[in-house]
């Protein structure tokens, strides 16, 4: 079994290590334009030394963003800026990668840091829209409108011209966001569709949004490079999607071309409070996927120490490791479990911090 330092191939991608920055919101967008902050913060994590870095949730069309200042991917002029990016994640040795998503009905937010609650129109929010028009609840209070059958396909248009435009901007890595209640996830979670058509109801159909959007990205989406698909594998409520369901998921979006389940969970309801944290409490679903479904696996969620995660990969329990906070913590993570790990720094240090370190 391999460890958290040995390559990982996909496609045609060798990531350096298995080590990889988990997609995360930084809210400090003009109209979606990446910025200088988008540039230090990614690119230092790639001098860091991780081997993937998955650029944060990047909204299909401005009506999918989570608040005003999301990051997006819905024109052409969107581009530039991100291939500056990328162009600096590569040349350090990581693989850029894009997160592609679409807000739903928890879209028209403040930020975090602002309150988190729904924006009425008059403060800068917009329509927001979902499988059923049913309010996410607590501060989430909008209610979305209800997506008819020409809206789905539009949206599903818009992530196939956002991951056309991801390839141009360079990224070599590109993800789905099907999880954390946004808009995939409250299709195939029974708590937020109640549609009685084809994209309701029974599993198969209430899969079918996401497995059809997957299929459209596969389409314009290089087949040599990977496409992975972040999925919430249980809502950790009485009544909501669960890991057994996540199984099914996966296997329809492996025969529709993923190649790797990023396995994450929750936020589909109001109820964070009850979840399970602690170290690696998100570790359980990676395993149950890569061995049931045999597809390649990321876990994430409380990987905070380099001994854990290399134990998550030489048993087997994922593909690569996901961290979030901690790569906010500390950029330089890799080079400090190197350390812990006797391996030669060399491999992944820059050259002018290499010689010296
Ligand atoms: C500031 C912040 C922004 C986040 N934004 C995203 C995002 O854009 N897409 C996503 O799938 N998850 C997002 N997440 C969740 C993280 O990717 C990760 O799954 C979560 O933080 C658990 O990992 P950790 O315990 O290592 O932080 C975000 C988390 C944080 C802290």
């Amino acid at each position: 079994m391999p460890g958290l330092f040995d390559s990982f191939t996909i496609k045609s991608i060798t990531l350096r290590n298995r080590i990889g920055v988990s997609p995360m919101c930084q809210y400090v967008s003009n109209d979606g334009m990446a910025t200088d902050w988008h540039l230090v913060h990614l690119g230092s994590r790639a001098v860091g030394g991780a081997g993937l870095i998955i650029a944060e949730a990047t909204a299909v069309e401005p009506r999918g963003r989570i608040s005003p200042t999301d990051a997006g991917l819905w024109s052409d002029e969107h581009i530039g800026p991100l291939a500056r990016i990328t162009s600096f994640i590569s040349k350090h040795g990581s693989v850029p990668g894009l997160q592609l998503a679409h807000a739903g009905r928890k879209a028209s937010a403040a930020r975090p840091w602002e309150g988190d609650h729904s924006l009425k129109e008059e403060e800068g929010g917009w329509e927001t829209v979902a499988p059923s028009a049913l309010a996410f609840g607590d501060k989430l209070w909008k209610i979305p409108k209800e997506m008819t059958i020409q809206d789905i396909m539009d949206v599903q248009e818009s992530f196939a011209l956002a991951a056309r435009r991801a390839w141009q901007a360079g990224y070599k890595w590109l993800e789905l966001h099907a999880a954390h209640g946004y808009l995939c996830h409250s299709f195939y979670s029974p708590i937020s569709n109640k549609r009685t058509d084809q994209y309701g109801g029974s599993l198969e159909n209430r899969c079918r949004f996401t497995v059809e959007t997957l299929a459209r990205i596969r389409a314009v989406w290089p087949n040599e490079l990977p496409l992975a698909v972040r999925i919430s594998c249980s809502d950790w409520v009485e009544g909501g999607w669960t890991m057994d369901e996540s199984i099914e998921l996966a296997r329809k979006l492996k025969d529709a071309g993923a190649d790797l389940i990023d396995c994450s969970s929750g936020f589909g309801s109001p109820d964070h409070r009850k979840y399970p944290f602690g170290p690696g409490w998100q570790v359980h679903f990676s395993e149950a996927i890569r061995r049931e479904v045999r597809i390649a696996t990321a876990s994430v969620g409380l990987i905070t120490d380099p001994v854990q995660a290399n134990e998550i990969i030489s048993s087997g329990k994922a593909d690569i490791t996901l961290l979030g906070r901690e790569m906010l913590r500390d950029p330089y993570w890799p080079h400090r479990a190197a350390k812990v790990l006797n391996v030669d720094l060399k491999s992944i240090a820059p050259a002018p911090y290499a010689h010296w370190i």
